[in-house]
């Protein structure tokens, strides 16, 4: 067993390798610069949380004490324009620091570094770029095993899948693992990879800022040159995770709804490449998340019987005639709209239809999620949970939305306006009916 210190524990990396350390048997200390993001993970009380920025020597050596093997899955990409620098910077102060406190091991995740480079750009010649991608649940197969490794071998290993494949053919792979219909891909010669973030930028939820370093990297092949690796972490029996099988791992999860189930579930996930929250939105499959959080002057019972009562004749707690108009919209290309409002006023089942949605998950007291079954280029969901801190309770809300292709995307961009009414209001609304509820409890003035 290993003391393990994970740097990036709020990252998409870091938030899966902490439960396969602890169910490997190692003590896992993770480091955050923002610990409170780790709060309500399932394996939170399970390891110890330090707060340190990589960037702070002193921080760093102090989380680093008594450890024996550090993870360093820290990266600030895409966060500012000098962003290898400071990369580089932290890398310097976490190596010393790491020296200085004695730690036997730092495992680094990287990417693989070319062997050639290009000599001319002609073409977006990345689609032709060859690449060899790895299934997360591999990755974290190999760092998990690195905890146990003798301390002598030291030296970087090429990881990565069984398929080496193009980046159309990753594409075409793709859009039929995830039933779309096949891609006629068209070289573009004058996309170059500044287009081409910007075109990520616009439509998936990937940031350009941060689209743009990554589509930079793919003009290099990026295929293994060994696999020493299996001398010291032998293949599973029926070999590494296919391409394709990545994906439908990747996909399965968000196809059954299960999504959000994960995210709320005090279980630890069994299988790491199911979406976490740790994961940015933009990993694991396209999410965008509308979160609304505020305090409410009302105990929690009173809350949650405001939450439990959403719907129907109660109505959603903002722009009565927006969300009538949406059930309308809806009727009109087929749905149901809002006509089958409420099975109970009061109470909720799993599998109850409310409107347009249907009851997922109720955690009485804490938690309800509704799946959308308006029609949508996408899957929804809207989640409503109450929570105690110390400063008394508190509403917490998040719509999520996995488009569907294009159309989905451009559906999210052209109700972000309505959403940020509609969500923005509900939180205030709902808060302040919580508020008279409470006065009319008994025992009340
Ligand atoms: N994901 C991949 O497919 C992939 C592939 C190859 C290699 N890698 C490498 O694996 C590592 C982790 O990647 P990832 O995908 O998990 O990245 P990620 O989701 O973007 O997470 C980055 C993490 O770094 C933390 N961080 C950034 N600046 C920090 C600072 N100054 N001090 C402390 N923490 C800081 C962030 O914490 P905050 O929450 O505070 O921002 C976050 O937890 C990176 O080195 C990456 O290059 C990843």
């Amino acid at each position: 067993m290993a003391r393990c210190l994970v740097t990036g524990a709020t990252g998409y990396i870091g938030g899966r390798l902490v439960p396969e350390l602890l169910a490997a048997g190692h003590e896992v200390r993770c480091m955050a610069r923002s610990p409170e993001r780790l709060r309500d993970l399932p394996w939170r009380e399970r390891t110890e949380v330090v707060k340190a920025d990589a960037a702070d020597a002193s921080q760093v050596l102090a989380a680093l004490e008594d450890i024996d093997v550090a993870y360093y899955l820290i990266h600030t990409m895409g966060g500012s324009r000098h962003f290898a620098h400071q990369d580089r910077q932290a890398a310097e102060v976490f190596a010393t620091a790491a020296r200085l406190a004695g730690v036997r091991r730092i495992v680094y995740l990287g990417g693989l570094a070319p062997r050639e480079r290009l000599p001319v750009m002609t073409t977006p010649r990345w689609v032709a770029s060859l690449t060899q991608p790895i299934a997360v649940r591999d990755v974290l197969r190999y760092l998990t095993a690195w905890a146990s490794v003798p301390g002598e071998i030291n030296r970087a290993f090429d990881i990565g899948g069984p398929d080496v494949l193009t980046y159309a053919d990753m594409m075409r792979e793709y859009a039929a693992v995830a039933g779309l219909p096949s891609r006629v891909i068209i070289p573009v010669r004058a996309l170059t990879p500044r287009l081409s973030s910007l075109w990520v930028g616009l439509v998936t939820p990937v940031p350009s800022r941060i689209a743009r370093p990554l589509v930079e990297s793919l003009r290099n092949n990026a295929v293994c040159a060994e696999h020493d690796i299996a001398a010291h972490v032998p293949d599973p029996d029926g070999g590494l995770i296919s391409f394709r099988d990545a994906v439908r791992l990747a996909l399965k999860k968000i196809k059954e709804a299960d999504v959000a189930t994960r995210w709320s579930s005090a279980s630890t996930p069994d299988a790491p490449s199911d979406p976490l929250p740790t994961d940015p939105g933009w990993a694991g499959g396209s999410l965008y998340i509308d979160r609304r959080a505020i305090r409410v002057r009302a105990s929690p019972e009173s809350l949650w019987q405001v939450i439990e009562s959403i719907g129907g004749d109660n109505g959603w707690y903002s722009l009565p005639t927006a969300w009538r108009l949406r059930g309308l919209l809806d009727r009109l290309v087929g749905g149901v709209g809002l006509r089958r409002g409420r099975r109970d006023p009061n109470r909720l089942r799993v599998g109850d239809a409310i409107d347009f949605w249907r009851v997922e998950d109720v955690i009485p007291g804490r938690l309800l999620r509704l799946r959308a079954e308006m029609r949508l280029p996408g899957l929804a969901w809207l989640e409503l949970s109450v929570s105690r801190s110390d400063a008394g309770t508190v509403y917490r809300q998040r719509a999520i939305f996995h488009p569907h292709g294009l159309a989905g995307h451009l559906y999210w961009w052209a109700v972000s306006p309505f959403h940020g009414l509609i969500f923005g209001r509900m939180p205030l609304n709902v808060a302040a009916a919580a508020a008279r509820r409470e006065v009319r409890r008994p025992g009340r003035s």
